[in-house]
C-alpha cells in the first residue's frame, strides 16, 4: 500500500483477469523449455533457507528484487512489513519456517516511501487499518524525539521507514519462537532491510541478532 504513486506511470490498465491466466501458462511453457523436469522437482518440497517478512506494496516482490526462484524463500507480507505479537497469521508463518523449515534467515524488508508509514506519520484516519497502523505510531513515539528533529517531512518519512524496520526485528527477537531456537542453539539469524523504489537496491540496515544477549532483560524468556 503507498501514497506515493503517480497514475500515469503506472497505466495498469492492459492487466485482465484472463491475462493472468494466460501469463500463467505462458510461464509454464517458457519454464518446461528450460527444464522440462521443472514443476516435478518443485513438487517434491521445499526446503527455503531465508523468512521474508516484507510490504505488500505490488512494488516489492521478494523474488524478483533477489534474484531468486519458486522455492527459494518462505515469504509473509502485510502492510507495512509488521511484526506484530499477537499476529497468529505472522506467528503461525514464523513458527513454521523456524521449526519445520528450519530458515536459517529472517527478514524484515521495508521499504521507502511505504504508504502505511506515510499514513501513521499522519492524523487523516484510513478506515480499519488505523488499528494496524497504530503500531507504527508507537514507533513514532519511541523514536520521537530524533523523528521530530528531522525538518524535511520526506527525510523524517524515510527515518520512521528505516525505525519501524527495526522495531520489527526487535518484535522478532522478542518472540518465544525465536528464543526457542537460539536456546537450542539453532543457526538463526534476523535481519533488517530497506528497499528504495526508485533504484531497486536493497540497504542492510546491519542490525542483524543471532542470540538474545542485545535483549532487554524484561523480554527475555526462561526457556
Ligand atoms: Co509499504
Amino acid at each position: 500500500m503507498c501514497a506515493n504513486t503517480i497514475p500515469e506511470l503506472h497505466d495498469t490498465s492492459h492487466i485482465t483477469y484472463e491475462g493472468l491466466l494466460e501469463g500463467n501458462k505462458e510461464f509454464v511453457a517458457n519454464t518446461l523449455k528450460i527444464d522440462p523436469h521443472y514443476f516435478d522437482k518443485l513438487a517434491n518440497g521445499q526446503t527455503p533457507p531465508v523468512l521474508w517478512i516484507g510490504c505488500a506494496d505490488s512494488r516489492v516482490p521478494a523474488n524478483q528484487i533477489t534474484r531468486t526462484m519458486p522455492g527459494e524463500i518462505f515469504v509473509h507480507r502485510n502492510i507495512a512489513n509488521m511484526v506484530i505479537h499477537t499476529d497468529m497469521n505472522m506467528l503461525s508463518v514464523l513458527d513454521y519456517a523456524v521449526n519445520v523449515l528450519k530458515v536459517r534467515h529472517v527478514i524484515v524488508t521495508g521499504h521507502y516511501g511505504c504508504g502505511g508509514v506515510l499514513a501513521a506519520m499522519g492524523n487523516s484516519s484510513v478506515g480499519i487499518i488505523d488499528n494496524w497502523l497504530r503500531h507504527i505510531k508507537d514507533v513514532y513515539r519511541l523514536h520521537a524525539e530524533e523523528l521530530i528533529a528531522i525538518e524535511d517531512e520526506k527525510k523524517r518519512g524515510d527515518r520512521l521507514v528505516e525505525l519501524n524496520v527495526f522495531e520489527n526485528v526487535g518484535n522478532l527477537c522478542k518472540t518465544s519462537i525465536v528464543q526457542n531456537a537460539w536456546k537450542k542453539g539453532q543457526d538463526l539469524s534476523v535481519h533488517g532491510w530497506v528497499y528504495a523504489i526508485n533504484t531497486g537496491l536493497i540497504t542492510d540496515l546491519k542490525i542483524s541478532q543471532n542470540s538474545n544477549s542485545n535483549l532487554e532483560n524484561v523480554f527475555k524468556f526462561v526457556l
